[in-house]
C-alpha cells in the first residue's frame, strides 16, 4: 500500500481508504456478518483508513463491533457530525460516535456538510474544542467550497476536506483543489466511482430495489446510462490494457492529484474491497491520461 501525508503537517495514511456507507446499508441492507467480513478484509489489504459517519445508519456501530478485536493504533477512524451543527449537538454527536465506535478518541473529525443554519465561527469553535481535550485528532470539513473553506479556516486549522470527486464529476479541479493544495489541506474524495456508475455494470433498465440511494437518480436513468455506455467501454479498454479493471482505472485517476491524500472508495464485501487495493502501486501514462480526458470530454 502506498502511503500520503495528510495535508501539510498531518498523519501518513494510506492512498485508499475504506468508505462505510454501503455496509451502514445506505445502498441496500447488508447482513452484519458480511459487513464486518468487509471491514476486516479492507485492513487485512492494508485499506486502514476508514470513514463513517453519525448519518451513515449502522455503520458506526459495525465498525465499533469490527474493531474490538483488533489492534485499534492499526487503524485510522475518520467519521464525521451530520445535519445539526450548533455547539451542543457537535459535541453529543462526538460523545456518540465515540461510544459506536469503542474508542476513546477519533483521528479525523469532520463537518459533513455546509449548513448556513448553524453560524460557522460556533461550529469550529466546538470541532477545535474537542480537539484540545483530546477527543479529536485532526479536524477536516466535508463538502464545502472555497468561500466556507476561508471561514472555517479563520477559527481553527482544517487538516483535510471531502469533496464529491471522480471521473464523472470534475468540478473541484477549477478552484477547491488548487486552494487546497495552497492552503496545504488534504483531499479526501468521496463517492470515487460515482456510485457504481464507474464499475460499468449498470447498463440501461436496471432498477435499484428501495431502500438504495441510488433508486429512482437520474444519473442512473435508462437515457445516462445510455449516454454514458459507451464511454465506460472505451475507459474500460484502457484499463483492461493494463490489466487493470475500471473500478481500479477510475480511483487510480484521482491519485494523479498530488493534493489527493487518500481516496474513499465504498465497498459492499470482501471482493470489492481486494479490487479496490489494485487501484494504487502504478500510475496512467500522459497518453493513456489523454485518451482518458479525450474519452470524457
Ligand atoms: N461527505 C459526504 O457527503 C459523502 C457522500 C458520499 C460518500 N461519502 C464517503 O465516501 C465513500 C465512498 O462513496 P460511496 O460509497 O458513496 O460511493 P462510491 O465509492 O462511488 O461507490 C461505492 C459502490 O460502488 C460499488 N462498488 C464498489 N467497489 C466495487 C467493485 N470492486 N466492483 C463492483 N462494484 C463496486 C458498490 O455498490 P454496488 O455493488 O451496489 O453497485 C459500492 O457500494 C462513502 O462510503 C463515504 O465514506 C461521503
Amino acid at each position: 500500500m502506498e502511503y500520503r501525508q495528510l495535508g501539510r503537517d498531518g498523519p501518513t495514511i494510506p492512498v485508499i481508504g475504506f468508505g462505510a456507507w454501503p455496509i451502514g446499508g445506505g445502498m441496500g441492507a447488508i447482513p452484519k456478518a458480511e459487513a464486518i467480513a468487509t471491514i476486516h478484509a479492507a485492513i487485512d489489504n492494508g485499506i486502514t483508513l476508514i470513514d463513517t459517519a453519525q448519518a451513515y445508519r449502522t455503520s458506526e456501530a459495525v465498525i465499533g463491533e469490527a474493531l474490538a478485536s483488533r489492534d485499534r493504533d492499526d487503524v485510522f477512524i475518520a467519521s464525521k457530525v451530520s445535519g445539526d451543527y450548533s455547539r451542543d449537538h457537535v459535541v453529543r454527536a462526538a460523545e456518540q460516535s465515540l461510544r459506536a465506535l469503542r474508542t476513546d478518541v477519533i483521528d479525523l473529525y469532520q463537518v459533513h456538510s455546509w449548513n448556513a443554519e448553524y453560524p460557522i465561527e460556533k461550529t469550529m469553535t466546538a470541532m477545535d474544542a474537542l480537539r484540545r481535550e483530546g477527543k479529536v485528532r485532526y479536524v477536516g470539513v466535508s463538502n464545502f467550497n472555497v468561500d466556507q473553506m476561508r471561514q472555517a479556516l479563520a477559527i481553527c486549522p482544517i487538516q483535510s476536506l471531502q469533496p464529491r470527486y471522480s471521473l464523472l464529476d470534475r468540478h473541484i479541479e477549477d478552484d477547491i483543489l488548487p486552494f487546497c493544495e495552497r492552503e496545504g489541506i488534504g483531499i479526501l474524495p468521496h463517492s470515487p466511482l460515482a456510485k457504481g456508475l464507474l464499475t460499468g455494470k449498470y447498463r440501461p433498465g436496471h432498477r435499484f430495489p428501495d431502500g438504495d440511494e441510488r433508486a429512482g437518480r437520474e444519473v442512473f436513468d435508462d437515457e445516462n446510462l445510455e449516454r454514458l455506455a459507451p464511454k465506460l467501454d472505451a475507459l474500460t479498454a484502457i484499463a483492461r490494457a493494463r490489466g487493470k479493471s475500471l473500478v481500479q482505472l477510475s480511483v487510480n485517476a484521482l491519485l494523479r492529484q498530488p493534493a489527493v491524500a487518500c481516496v474513499l472508495v465504498g465497498g459492499k464485501n470482501p471482493s470489492q474491497v481486494a479490487e479496490h487495493v489494485g487501484a494504487q502501486g502504478w500510475g496512467l501514462k500522459d497518453e493513456e491520461w489523454s485518451e482518458v480526458e479525450r474519452i470524457l470530454k
